[in-house]
């Protein structure tokens, strides 16, 4: 049986109001047999979905239900902000894994796949947000939803060209907001490509000036537990971006979608609109780019002797493959492109022997 729990065909409004789809059974997990630790939080397992598909209160609700514990809230901003027209997603022809000579080049849309775990989509989406006012009262009641051994990460971006405020301060701003809403970690996108390329989606592989933005969320958030959200990037560099932000941050989530050029057959943007023909990719294809980040991110640990918490994400389709995760030393895994489809992901993560 297929699901389409987050349903491309419908604009981005309508699987705010209507979503998620999924009138199946909602599964009977196994008993805990250990709870789990996420900074210092009591949790039943180190399983989410990363920033993106749960685009309000519900959207957590139902897939904390369905056994995912660490829901992340889709990164909301200080201002409002309309999303990008649809389609926002759209299905990719990729029966091979990316590697880092793809990043940037051209690709063409393709049809859904025989098996869910070969699930490829582009995304583009542009960081759409509701009003503070609107997505605050949520956030607090996104918190009440959770069930016991459940945290709802909460996931913002700072937004350029504000008159009130410039990037820097606004990255403060909008992450003293999730906090003061009820935010109990704080995660902060640093990477979306589907910006047209401007500042705030390439922060994430600039050293000082991503340093110089968590230095300041740090000042306005006090302990609250703090991740920053990278893209994949070369060791070198990885090295160079953790080292400067290390001071300020507890965690690394990684990795945002891959920014592709997606065509259509008349060598045009297949996504309709100005600044879309660069847009990230996720799902089965970026599995070993985003496996090879989180394997940089524990040698690093390892080299320094730190503890900060790495969120591992990118490519996992399978119950297998966030096992495997975690057992490479990732501190919590997450999953968006294959719990858009599989409403059951959970579940057979938690029946994993
Ligand atoms: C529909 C969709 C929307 C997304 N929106 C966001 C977002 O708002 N903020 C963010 O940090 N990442 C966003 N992402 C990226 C995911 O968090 C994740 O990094 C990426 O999809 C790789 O994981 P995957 O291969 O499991 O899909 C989005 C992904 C998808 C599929």
């Amino acid at each position: 049986m297929q699901f389409e729990l987050y349903d491309i065909s419908k604009t981005y409004e309508e699987n705010y109001q209507d979503g998620p789809f999924f009138e199946g059974e909602m599964p009977t997990r196994p008993a805990i047999k250990q709870m789990q630790k996420v900074f210092d939080f009591e949790v039943n397992s180190r399983l989410g979905v990363p920033a993106g598909p749960l685009l309000n209160s519900h959207w957590c609700d139902v897939y904390a239900k369905l056994g995912f514990d660490l829901p992340v809230y889709k990164t909301v901003r200080s201002v409002e902000r309309t999303c990008h027209p649809a389609p926002n997603c759209i299905f990719l022809n990729a029966d091979d894994q990316f590697t880092n000579r793809d990043i940037n080049t051209e690709m063409k849309p393709g049809e859904r796949p025989e098996l869910d775990e070969k699930i490829t989509i582009t995304n583009s989406f542009g960081v759409p947000s509701l009003s503070p006012e609107v997505w605050m009262k949520d956030i607090e009641a996104g918190n009440k939803k959770m069930g016991p051994g459940q945290l709802m990460i909460v996931s913002v971006n700072g937004t350029p060209g504000l008159a009130e405020r410039d990037l820097v301060e606004d990255y403060g701003y909008v992450a003293a907001m999730a906090k003061e809403a009820g935010g109990k970690i704080i995660e902060v996108n640093y990477s979306c490509p589907n910006l047209g390329g401007s500042k705030e989606g390439a922060l994430f592989s600039d050293p000082e000036n991503s340093a110089l933005v968590s230095k300041k969320i740090r000042e306005s958030i006090g302990d609250t537990p703090l991740m920053i959200k990278l893209g994949w990037m070369p060791a070198d560099q990885l090295e160079k971006v953790i080292e400067a932000n290390r001071p300020y941050v507890d965690g690394f989530a990684a990795i945002n979608t891959i920014p592709r050029k997606i065509v259509n057959d008349q060598g045009g943007s297949a996504l309709p609109g100005e600044g879309r023909l660069q847009s990230g990719t996720c799902g089965f294809a970026i599995g070993e780019l985003a496996e090879e980040v989180t394997s940089n991110l524990i040698d690093l640990r390892t080299k320094w002797k730190d503890d900060f918490v790495i969120c591992s994400v990118g490519g996992m389709m399978t119950a297998q493959d966030l096992h495997r995760r975690l057992e490479m030393g990732a501190d919590m895994v997450m999953s968006a492109t294959a719990a858009m489809w599989d409403p059951y992901l959970a579940q057979r993560f938690h029946e994993y022997k």
